[in-house]
């Protein structure tokens, strides 16, 4: 099995780092936010869940994923990224994000999509990074957008999310040879 050493990125004042035990009480908070339920935290029901998710997320010895805690300049925990389905064999993965309410509108998720975007097309040499979103979740489309992602279809009611409907979604997708998108950074 090929691993994938744990490792830091930094993009301007933001810092992608692993997920640490300690987090937990920003992982309950933010999976307390009616969007994060919604579009991130299906089946995850109780504290004991959070914790065994944090568990998942910070052990990243399957090769199958690579999960950061979006952090700024004082450690505190602004949201989440995580590379995940990794499959060598087919050089593919996917993205999935969340932000907390309070760092929401500055650019922190677009950043940290394509920070860890650039650092998979390297490290795992990763070809392809497909991100879906509902249609009903038309922020995201935004972030998809903004971090090189090309739109490339309408799936129709392919995902439960966590109001137990399968929602329609939109599939984009990056490919390491696709243009980086123009410097990003952060509105404020
Ligand atoms: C979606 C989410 C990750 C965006 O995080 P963020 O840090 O605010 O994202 P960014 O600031 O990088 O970009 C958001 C973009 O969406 C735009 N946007 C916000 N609400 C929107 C809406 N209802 N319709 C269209 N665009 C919208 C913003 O204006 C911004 O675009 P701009 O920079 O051109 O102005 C965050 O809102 C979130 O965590 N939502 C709940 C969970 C979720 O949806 N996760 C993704 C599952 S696929």
């Amino acid at each position: 099995m090929d691993t994938i050493e744990p490792v830091e990125l930094v993009a301007g004042s933001l810092r992608l780092r692993p997920w640490r035990p300690d987090d937990i009480d920003d992982v309950w908070a933010a999976l307390q936010d009616p969007d994060i339920r919604l579009w991130n935290g299906g089946g995850v029901a109780s504290h004991d869940e959070a914790v065994a998710l944090l568990g998942r997320r910070s052990d990243w010895s399957s090769g199958t994923h690579a999960s950061w805690a979006v952090v700024d300049g004082a450690d505190a925990v602004l949201g989440s990224v995580s590379v995940h389905s990794i499959d060598r064999d087919q050089a593919g993965a996917e993205i999935g994000y969340w932000v907390a309410p309070a760092a929401r509108g500055r650019g922190v998720a677009a950043v940290a999509v394509d920070t860890a975007c650039r650092w998979a097309f390297r490290t795992p040499a990763i070809d392809r990074i497909e991100l879906c979103h509902a249609v009903d979740n038309p922020a995201s489309g935004r972030v998809a957008q903004k971090a090189g992602f090309r739109y490339e279809g309408h799936l129709r009611r392919s995902y439960r999310y966590g109001d137990g409907v399968k929602h329609d979604e939109l599939l984009w997708a990056r490919l390491s040879d696709d243009p980086a998108p123009p410097a990003l950074g952060l509105s404020c």
